[in-house]
């Protein structure tokens, strides 16, 4: 795996999280993020044109304190997917830079930040190996062959995985975002309160979570007030775990990969962590998942992926465009 000789600032403003980073190799010398969910909180989900306002307020300090004093020697920015108003903040601080600064820039798709985030701070993950990536917006699990060789095995039909978490954690009155608070409310629940289904009993690898959220609807209409919020919380939890950790099982038996990450902003998640390592132990296979602070939204990702790229000779120009859904580069 080459990275960029130099110094590569990193940008992300795809959805609700304004950050910058410095990344020299694999080391990630600062990552600042700037996150939105106080302002968002209100509405119980991110209203784009609100979120565009608050990266145009947040980029330029985000920036100047991920900076310091220093120059860097390439930038490489999210331009997908994404909120189309968020994602041109970052871009335009991007293009802006490279420009002043007379060095290269590359675009980087938002997925692939977070399949290659494990490999932060030199650590080496295998290669070929097995990627679950959940998130607020996705879902899938991912082939990753080489960086920049990707084949997406499963998906989510409907809802992501973080976006079960969030609708769960709202019917329940447990606030936005989510996942972070079930995980809390659950620590004192009992998981097998509340049977939830476990959806897609019979696709080996695609998920669904809309009939879970459906579920839990019903359950909290049911119960009323005499629901037991915690041991709700835990069934939910469990009902999302449970089904994650059947269909990478599936994965890793199909592909033979003696290596699995876990990424994106559900990967913070303690229960889900714990189980896949559980699973990866009874297999004999490798584990691996990035810290708290590179799985949810971060530019040090982004920054690494971009790496990545420049390495292999790619560069964009000034043409470089946002665009809201992309498929992952490298998938046949
Ligand atoms: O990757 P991310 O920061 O943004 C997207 O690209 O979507 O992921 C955000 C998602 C949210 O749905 C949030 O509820 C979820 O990650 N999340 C968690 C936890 N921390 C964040 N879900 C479960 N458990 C957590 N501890
Ligand atoms: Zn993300």
């Amino acid at each position: 795996m080459t990275t960029f000789p130099g110094l590569v600032l990193g940008i992300e403003t795809s959805c609700d999280e304004t950050s910058a980073a410095l990344l020299e190799g694999t080391a990630v010398l600062t990552n600042v993020v700037s996150s939105q969910a106080q302002l968002h909180k209100k509405w119980g989900g991110v209203v784009p044109e609100a979120a565009a306002r608050a990266h145009v307020e947040a980029v330029l300090p985000v920036l100047s304190e991920a900076l310091g004093e220093k120059r860097p020697d390439a930038v490489a920015v999210t331009n997908r997917p994404g909120l189309i108003g968020a994602l041109s903040v970052g871009l335009t601080a991007a293009k802006s830079l490279a420009t002043a600064w007379r060095v290269p820039l590359v675009g980087v798709h938002h997925l692939e930040g977070h399949i290659l985030s494990p490999m932060l701070n030199g650590r080496a993950v295998p290669f070929p190996h097995l990627c679950l990536v959940v998130s607020g917006g996705h879902t899938e699990i991912v082939d990753v062959r080489a960086p920049g060789d990707y084949a997406v095995l499963g998906q989510t039909i409907d809802d992501a995985a973080g976006e079960a978490f969030d609708k769960g954690a709202r019917v329940l009155g447990l606030g936005y975002p989510g996942g972070r608070a079930v995980q809390e409310a659950a620590k004192d629940g009992d998981p097998d309160r509340y049977p939830l289904p476990r959806a897609l009993k019979k696709d080996p690898f695609n998920l669904s979570f809309s009939g879970l959220k459906t579920a839990v609807l019903r359950l909290a209409q049911k119960e009323g007030p005499k629901i037991s919020v915690p041991d709700a919380a835990a069934s939910l939890q469990a009902a999302i775990v449970d089904a994650l950790v059947q269909k990478v099982s599936n994965a890793l038996e199909e592909t033979g990969h003696r290596a699995l990450t876990l990424v994106g902003g559900v990967a913070a998640n303690t229960s889900l962590r714990e189980a896949l390592a559980h699973e990866c132990v009874l297999g004999g296979i490798e584990f691996f998942a990035p810290d708290i602070e590179f799985c949810t939204d971060n530019a040090a990702m982004i920054a690494l992926a971009g790496s990545l790229r420049l390495a292999a000779g790619e560069r964009a120009d000034l043409w470089l465009d946002a665009s809201a859904g992309a498929p992952l580069p490298g998938t046949a």
